[in-house]
Formats: C-alpha cells, structure tokens, sequence
C-alpha cells in the first residue's frame, strides 16, 4: 500500500503549480505497471486490476491537469502485450473502448486533446475508427493525453526510418526522426513514471527517454495516488539535468 506522506501532502495546490512550473515539467509519462499483481493479491482476476487501474488513470490525469502539466502518455497497451491470454485483452481493449466513450461525452468539460500512439489497424477497424473520432474531435484542445496503444519503442523508431527511406531521403537527422514519430506533436518527456517496483523502460518511449528523468515506486498502478504523483514530482524538481552538459 502507499505510505503517507506528510510532507508532500501539506503542499497546497498553488505550491505543486509552482513546483511543476518552476522545475519545467512539461510532459509525464506512466508505465502503469502492477495491476495483475494488485488484483492477485485480492484474489480477484488480472482484469479487475486493469479496471481499477483505469480509474486510477482518470484521476491521475486530473491532478497532472490541476497541477498544470500540458502532456500526459501513458502506456496502456504494447505491442508484447498480445502475447497475453486472450481473456485479459479483450477486457483491455473493452475498457479502451468505455474510456474512449467517455472521453467523448466530457469532451466540453475536460477540453483534452487525445493522441493514440502506435498502429492502430492491429486493433481491428472498430475501435481504429472510434481512436481516429475521437482524436479528430479533440484535436484543437490544448491539454495532450498520449495513449500508447499497440505501441513498441522500438518498433515506432524502425517505422520511421523506413517512412523517411520510402520518401527518398538518403541522410537522416535526430530532427528528421522526432518530426515523424507517433508522439511528433508532443515534447520529449521530461519525467516518466514506473509504478510496480521494476526499474525498466520496457520498450517504452525509447527515442523520446533519452534524457528523461526516470522515477520508479513499488506502488501498484491500481493504488497510484495524489501523495505518489507529488513524491515524483518534487523529486524531479530536484534533480538537476543537464543534458549532457555540465
Ligand atoms: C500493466 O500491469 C498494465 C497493462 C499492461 C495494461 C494497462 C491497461 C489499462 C489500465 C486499461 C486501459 C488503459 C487506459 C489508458 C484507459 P500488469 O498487468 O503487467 O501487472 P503485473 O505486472 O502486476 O502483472
């Protein structure tokens, strides 16, 4: 379980903007791991846990907003994640599919752009159809969320070498290769997040990562909370990153 922190959580909600603006923490990502485990644990199936980790998504995505960072990713499916038994995908991808309905219902209110990161026609033309709708009707809000969805690090980097080969490029730069990205419109990441006690990127965002702060916690995904999302953020406040400088 997450252990109190009185520290982090005497801050008040002007003092966490400061903090995120002061420190430019632009863009989190989540590796929202531990929800199979979470639900073990409680001798419920995996698929509650990635029900429970869906809410906690919603509410994590609230205090990034409140808080004043303008992107979110989040990894919620990769391309290993096939390998899994059928059962828990199917409840993976129902869950997008109540989330994406969702989103489009409180679009007004929640003003959130959405991006899926990854190739959508594996998905089947059902729920490729409703991510491109719902990417369309959100697309001149401001605050991003980056769903990484059928998504391989490295996968997307080989993707896009070959598109800038088949359009003719003979010399390719690290500009060329950001530009055409599935995350092309967001910034690098500036801090991602591993929940579930694993000290791994796990093929996520590997050209984006190069330096990103990386903050691990042995918190389950599931029990993700607003104490949690503050120890990671003054931590990255913290830090001091200097980009191969000195
Ligand atoms: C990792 O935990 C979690 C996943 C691979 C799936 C995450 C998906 C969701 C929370 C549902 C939909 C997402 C959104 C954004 C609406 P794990 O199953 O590997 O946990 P374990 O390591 O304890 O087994």
């Amino acid at each position: 379980m997450p252990k109190k922190d009185t520290a982090v959580s005497s801050l008040t909600l002007e003092d966490m903007r400061r903090t995120v603006s002061q420190s430019g923490l632009r863009h989190i990502a989540f590796i929202m791991d531990g929800n199979g485990r979470w639900a073990r644990r409680r001798a419920l199936p995996r698929e509650a846990g990635h029900s429970v980790g869906t809410k906690t998504f919603k509410k994590t995505v609230t205090l990034c907003r409140d808080y004043g960072i303008t992107t979110v990713t989040t990894y919620a499916f990769s391309t290993e994640n096939w390998k899994r038994p059928e059962k828990e995908i199917s409840e993976i991808m129902r869950l997008l599919d109540v989330y994406i309905k969702e989103a489009e219902d409180d679009n007004e209110k929640n003003k959130i752009r959405y991006i899926f990161l990854g190739e959508k026609s594996r998905l089947g033309d059902e729920l490729r159809e409703k991510c491109e709708y719902l990417e369309n009707l959100t697309k001149d809000n401001t605050l991003v969320l980056n769903i990484a969805l059928n998504y391989g690090g490295r996968d997307e980097i080989v993707r896009t070498v070959n598109k800038l080969i088949a359009e003719g490029k003979k010399e390719i730069t690290e500009d060329d290769i950001s530009a055409n990205l599935f995350t092309r419109l967001s910034p690098d990441p500036d801090l991602i997040v591993r929940t579930g006690g694993e000290y791994r990127l796990s093929n996520f965002l590997m050209w984006q990562s190069a330096y990103s702060e990386l903050y691990f916690t042995d918190c389950l995904w599931p029990d993700y909370n607003e104490t949690e999302l503050r120890r990671a953020i003054v931590e990255f406040s913290k830090r001091q990153r200097r980009f191969g400088g000195v």
